[in-house]
């Protein structure tokens, strides 16, 4: 097996590059081509930025499972599909072979049907990182069910929000999950969030840690004894539903400046083909090789580069259920030398955390194995860079530095490994088929080498998303009205001299805490949601470890018997709302909020503050009331 599309070389990439824009839809087809299809697409794309409407591979039938588990029984059923590592070093780990994985989601894909699924229905999904939260998927798109994948460290208000907004009939969950010396309790969350959930009729409930639930009559069932269900109707095969090329394949929320978090929408033929592409083309993956992407599925990540990217390339694929720190912090290195990883795929915050750690966890591991490593979820700093590429690559392994965003699918910026050359802190070169522009903020295209601007796209790549579960309008108004016919991503950037990409960071009010989006008006939601709240503020401000840590200012009215309480109550409060990872890391009591004359609250200044920058805060004659500003700066924590 070799990837005919794999890019050889940089002149190679340049060619490919050069043909992806002149003729994209010979490009994709050719790509395309390489997958099982029911039948072949009428129309690789028609598109326009306006409504928005893209479609790609139209009139293509296929059915992505086909292509990450069918086609790989059939030529390489003993090959490793999935390695899993457990939590706890003690317990054993399992593998599965492409056959066992075929086996085990057609298993589940009967149970499913047994408990009423059908084609279109949306599922929630709210599992620990284990081998069945990878079947579960993989099972709803072989029946043509839409998976909505919730994070384990999401609230029971933030998984009801969810499953109300894609109306899902079906929960899959699991008693608990394990996470360094830490079990959640899941089922309990979704026993809550269900509360207000009228639309779920089932929950389907793995058992992982044991712990006693309550299991409802009629609405609830155990995994396990469904699949023993099916397993004595003696069924072992369930056909793959086959789908188009844009029907949905899953939802996945994520968080923007306004509002509740949005469903992102991905289609099945345009996400199969741009994950698989990125894949094999920036790890510059070849087969046998194990790849260790180190996200949770929870979010895009893992959806695309511990799944769908490597299943549909046949690869192996490391799955992870614990953090990098426990029982130890040298957990990502012997696991790295005990299942010989080849690449390793985590975050610019997990190297950081590790980093502080020191050179110890690192003592005994070789790290022999590994070609290349890689890097998603915010700029990398050149110190994390340098100690990444030196002590776990050994200044060996190229290091690919890929941007990306729940909306895009895969990686749309980023090095390819060892064929086109990496720079700290950027992430260089588009692939192939993207078109990337730096505007201004009148929307005007800056033009040239060593500039900087927002960065948009300004044209249509096979795994973008199509619109926003239920609300088409928001997904036009969010990213293609910003900027007259692109999609705006959101980040700024700079275009060096070389003509490289550095993303700069958010310029909207969106955080990035620890790679994972949060909107500062979610927060501040949440915030106000407790009793002795009148009113709040949140930005980012920059932490060692977490990229941005979150600054919230607080107009508070209540007694404060202690304030370190009420700052406990607020994070709590955060907590119930949002879930732990939206808690602020510092809460400063104020009496008023700078805002202008016309009642906004000028988030520039607070922000400026609460990085520390306080002589250069510009003009502030034209607030409301100046003085607060003084106040602010002297109590600044
Ligand atoms: C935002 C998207 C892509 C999967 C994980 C996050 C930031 C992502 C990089 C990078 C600089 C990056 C951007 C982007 N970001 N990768 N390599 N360098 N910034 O997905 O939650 O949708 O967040 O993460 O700001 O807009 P997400």
């Amino acid at each position: 097996m070799s990837y005919p599309y794999q890019i050889t070389s940089l002149k190679h990439y340049q060619e490919e590059y050069k043909r992806s824009v002149d003729t994209p839809e010979e490009f994709w087809a050719d790509i395309a081509n390489h997958f099982t299809w029911h039948r072949k697409w009428d129309q690789v794309l028609d598109w326009n930025f306006y409504e928005p409407r893209i479609e790609w591979f139209k009139g293509g039938k296929l059915n992505i499972t086909e292509n990450c588990l069918d086609r790989w029984v059939e030529t390489q059923p003993n090959a490793t599909a999935i390695i899993w590592e457990p939590n706890d070093p003690s317990e054993p780990h399992r593998t599965f072979t492409y056959k066992e994985l075929h086996h085990k989601v057609c298993q589940f894909a009967n149970v499913l049907k047994s408990n009423g699924a059908t084609r279109g229905d949306r599922i929630c999904i709210y599992m620990p990182m284990v081998p069945e939260l990878t079947i579960a998927i993989l099972a709803c798109a072989r029946i043509g069910a839409i998976h909505s994948v919730v994070f384990g460290g999401f609230s029971a208000q933030s998984i009801a929000d969810r499953i109300q907004d894609a109306q899902c009939n079906i929960v899959l969950t699991a008693d608990g999950g394990f996470r360094g010396n830490k079990s959640i309790p899941l089922k309990a969350v979704i026993d809550e969030a269900l509360t207000t959930c009228p639309s779920v009729e089932k929950v389907i409930v793995l058992t992982r840690t044991s712990v006693p639930v309550s299991m409802i009559k009629g609405r609830d069932v155990w995994w396990e004894d469904e699949i023993n269900k099916v397993e004595a109707q003696g069924n072992p095969i369930c056909k793959a539903e086959i789908m188009d090329a844009e029907d949905l394949l899953f939802i996945l929320y994520t968080s923007g400046s306004t509002g509740k978090p949005k469903g992102v929408v991905h289609t099945c033929g345009g996400y199969m083909v741009w994950t698989n592409y990125t894949f094999v083309n920036v790890f510059q993956y070849q087969p046998g090789q194990v790849h260790f992407c180190t996200a949770d599925i929870g979010w895009v990540t893992g959806h695309s580069y511990i799944i769908y990217g490597p299943l549909s390339a046949g690869a192996t694929s490391l799955m992870f259920e614990g953090i990098p720190t426990w029982p130890d912090a040298g957990r990502f290195w012997e696991i790295v030398d005990k299942h010989a990883v080849d690449i390793l795929y985590t975050a610019p915050t997990a190297i950081r955390s590790l980093m502080s750690f020191g050179t110890d966890p690192i003592k005994g591991k070789k790290l022999h194995s590994l070609k290349v490593l890689g890097t998603v979820g915010e700029p990398i700093n050149e110190e994390a860079w340098h100690w990444y590429d030196e002590h776990i690559g050994k200044r060996n392994c190229p290091i690919v530095d890929t941007w990306w965003q729940t909306e895009t699918g895969g990686v749309l910026i980023s090095n390819l490994a060892g064929i086109t050359k990496a720079k700290p802190s950027f992430a260089t070169l588009p692939l192939p088929g993207i078109q990337p522009v730096l505007v201004d903020e009148n929307g005007k295209k800056i033009e040239g080498n060593g500039v900087s601007g927002n960065l948009c796209i300004q044209f249509p790549w096979p795994g973008m998303l199509r619109t926003t579960f239920g609300d088409h309008e928001r997904c036009r108004t969010t990213y293609f009205s910003t900027y007259e016919n692109l999609y705006f991503t959101g980040d700024g950037c700079l275009r060096d001299n070389e003509g490289d990409y550095r993303i700069t960071g958010r310029v909207d009010d969106v955080l990035n805490v620890s790679g994972h989006r949060i909107g500062t008006a979610e927060v501040e939601n949440a915030i106000n949601m407790h009793t002795g709240v009148v009113e709040s503020a949140v930005v980012g401000y920059p932490h060692d470890i977490k990229g941005q840590g979150i600054y919230a200012y607080v107009i508070f009215n209540g007694i404060h018997i202690d304030e370190n309480q009420t700052r406990l109550d607020i994070s709590q409060t955060v907590s119930k709302i949002i879930g732990a990872i939206a808690k602020p890391d510092k809460i400063q009591f104020v009496s008023g909020l700078p805002k202008t004359r016309s009642g906004k609250i000028m988030r520039r200044i607070l922000r400026k503050i609460a990085e520390g920058e306080l002589a250069n805060l510009g003009d502030t004659s034209t607030l409301l009331d100046p003085l607060v500003v003084e106040e602010i700066k002297s109590n600044k924590l």
